[in-house]
């Protein structure tokens, strides 16, 4: 069996956990909510650097890793580089919002992006969109920075959240004209899945929606192929910390996975 890390600026990576439980189910997962420095979108690439690079080598002196997913669109967009290279001998999975897959349903050619603003100002995003870009009918990407979002679904503000889905939609709605307009829209960030529904009925039916969740645990399934990672260990399935209130983390994961598992604190 095989141990994987799992962080996140806060609760949004459980959206990728939920997604790593279906496919590997006998792996003992770490899950990290580093809610006491969240949201990650508007810090500095340097202050992301740093979270991420903190709570891996911490994560490594107390657990056995043999992998760590990066559930964090912005700490990927902005430290999975440094990670790597400090941590050459660890493989890590990270998530970028799904430009690809989306290019490839689209049939009006525009797609709407919704993402914090620390991912859509990356050189590893705009380096992903301008190689999808070309071509016959390339595709249109309409990139919507979600200011306060995540940090309003983080905190349960239910109202806050409706209200800046409403604002981003109609911002992405009126980027796009009546002849073409945004058919699918990218769930850039892994807070944004769980307020899915919402944004579903906001955008229509005909809007497909895309995140990467379930890519995600695919590679990382492939990963621990590859590398053919089978340690055993005698340590809970699920372990839940975070760096801010346990018991909202524990809420949310009842709500998200169905869990009973409590988080604990954890000081990093
Ligand atoms: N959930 C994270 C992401 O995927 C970060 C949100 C935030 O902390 O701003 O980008």
């Amino acid at each position: 069996m095989s141990t994987i890390g799992v962080f996140d600026s806060g609760v949004g990576g459980l959206s990728v956990l939920r997604a790593l439980l279906r496919e590997i189910p006998d792996a003992h997962f770490v899950y990290v909510a580093d809610s006491a420095y969240a949201p990650y979108g508007e810090r500095t690439a340097e202050e992301v650097t740093e979270r991420s690079q903190r709570i891996t080598a911490q994560l490594r002196q107390q657990f056995p890793l043999d992998a760590v997913v990066v559930a964090c669109n912005t700490a990927t967009a902005l430290a999975i580089d440094a990670l790597r290279l400090t941590h050459h001998d660890l493989p890590f999975i990270g998530v970028e919002p799904a430009l690809k897959p989306a290019a490839a349903l689209s049939r009006t050619r525009h797609i709407g992006v919704m993402a914090t603003r620390g991912t859509l100002a990356s050189a590893r995003f705009h380096k992903l969109q301008s190689r999808l870009e070309h071509g016959e009918h390339p595709p249109h990407f309409h990139s919507q920075p979600c200011d306060g979002l995540a940090d309003a679904i983080e905190r349960g503000d239910q109202a806050l959240t409706r209200i800046l889905c409403e604002r981003y939609v109609a911002a992405l709605q009126a980027k796009a004209t009546a002849q073409a307009p945004i058919d699918t829209l990218v769930l850039g960030c892994t807070h944004y899945p769980f307020e899915a529904p919402l944004l579903q009925s906001l955008c229509g039916p005909s809007v497909h929606l895309v995140e990467t969740g379930a890519p995600v645990a695919r590679r990382t399934r492939e990963v621990l192929h590859e590398r053919r990672l089978a340690p055993a260990h005698a340590r809970p399935d699920l372990l839940l910390l975070t760096t801010g209130a346990p018991e909202a983390l524990s809420a949310v994961a009842t709500r998200w996975l169905g869990t009973t598992t409590p988080a604990g604190h954890w000081t990093c």
